[in-house]
């Protein structure tokens, strides 16, 4: 049968891609509770449709940081797309290029961010690990710049990796011929399996700094002249604090319920962190992801404060399902389904979608 929507794809990509891969692109930490509540938070929300607006012309395209996007939709940094495909994070380059979106690049990505800047029609940004050996995380933020990113996003809730058990119990590693392409050059490019851990963790505990302080938000504005996000915030003091330490944008993130089991779902303490951003005057670019799986999602996440959604583990599937088209066939999906929910809502424009269509019990 043809899917007709993102979870069709995610059965595709289950049959397609190998079990050790397929745990490491689902799991979530301990339990998988926060990877859950990412999902059953969207699902609690209710959109309190308007009726009678003259939806015959609609708009789904907006800006993210100035560059026009054709929907708030962007894609997610999210490691290893070659375990889902040959052409891995070239296939979804030209994916969300061809979706008139932007491509947040891993840093952990297997392939080097020159050569998928060279394959992308749209902007590509780099999310940044920044490594004990800060010489090395320099060297990659200049070849970032020169390659052509256009932002710098940089990931604050993995001092360490949390605790995937499906990793563990399958001691994920690397297969051989793929590394970590950004970091051969600095000679951390390998992801060998670990004694009884997953691979993966055992190469961020000893190799990331786990030492990281807003101080260092300002030590990467001072190497670098690209904007700088920080990604992984679930709480108004925090995102009040990047916006201080001079971040363009903050991106509200549990990291997919990878790392802290328990934190709060992402659309639940979005509308506070937006609300305190406002409070104090700050016009930071205001981003969230955790869950987003359908275009109801999208208008959401936008009614409750976001300019802009990331999406994850969607695209693998559409890469394991069918490489670049597959990631292609998602962003279609999200952006069809998004253009069909701002119709019923009555939106005619993202700025239509306001925090009045999402519907609150009174207590
Ligand atoms: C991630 N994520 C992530 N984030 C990051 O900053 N750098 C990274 O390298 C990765 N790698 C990564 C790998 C995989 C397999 C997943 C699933 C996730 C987190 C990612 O950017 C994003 O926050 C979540 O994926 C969003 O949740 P959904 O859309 O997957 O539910
Ligand atoms: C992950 C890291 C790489 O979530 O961000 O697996």
């Amino acid at each position: 049968m043809d899917p007709i929507n993102v979870f069709d794809l995610e059965a595709i990509a289950r049959e397609r891609i190998p079990k050790e891969a397929w745990d490491y692109y689902a799991s979530g930490a301990e339990d998988e509770v926060t990877l859950r509540q990412n999902r059953a938070a969207f699902e609690r929300l209710s959109i309190a449709y308007r009726v009678m607006v003259d939806v015959s012309r609609r708009d789904t395209a907006t800006s993210v940081l100035g560059h026009p996007v054709a929907m708030p939709v962007i894609t997610a940094p999210t490691a290893f797309h070659r375990l889902a495909c040959p052409d891995g994070e070239l296939a979804t380059a030209r994916a969300a290029g061809a979706a008139g979106t932007i491509m947040i690049l891993s840093t952990l990505s297997n392939t080097p961010v020159e050569d998928v800047v060279a394959a992308a029609s749209g902007p590509v940004w780099f999310q940044l690990y920044i490594y004990k050996d800060r010489k090395a995380s320099e060297g990659v933020v200049r070849r970032a710049e020169a390659a052509g990113c256009q932002a710098l996003v940089l990931t604050v809730d993995a001092p360490l990796l949390g605790r995937r058990e499906r990793d563990i119990r399958n001691r994920f590693r690397l297969p051989l011929g793929l590394a970590v392409a950004n970091m051969l050059p600095e000679g951390y490019g390998e992801v060998p399996p670990a004694a009884a851990d997953s691979g993966l963790a055992a190469y961020f505990a000893t190799l990331l700094d786990p030492a990281l302080t807003w101080g260092d938000v300002a030590w990467l504005r001072s190497i670098t002249h690209l904007p700088v996000l920080v990604k992984g915030i679930v709480r108004p003091d925090d995102a009040l604090r990047a916006a201080e330490a001079g971040a363009a944008g903050i991106v509200v993130s549990n990291h997919g319920g990878r790392q802290l089991d328990t934190s709060p779902a992402t659309i639940d303490v979005l509308p506070e962190i937006a609300d305190a951003l406002s409070a104090h005057g700050h016009r930071v670019e205001l981003l969230m992801d955790g869950g987003v799986r359908r275009g109801t999602d999208v208008l959401k996440a936008l009614a409750l404060g976001a300019r802009a959604v990331l999406v994850g583990r969607p695209i693998l599937w559409g890469l394991g399902a069918d490489g670049e088209a597959g990631a292609a066939q998602v962003l279609r999906m999200l952006h069809d389904e998004f253009d069909l929910a701002m119709a019923l809502a009555g939106a005619t424009t993202v700025a239509e979608i306001t925090r009045d269509l999402v519907w609150r019990a009174r207590a």
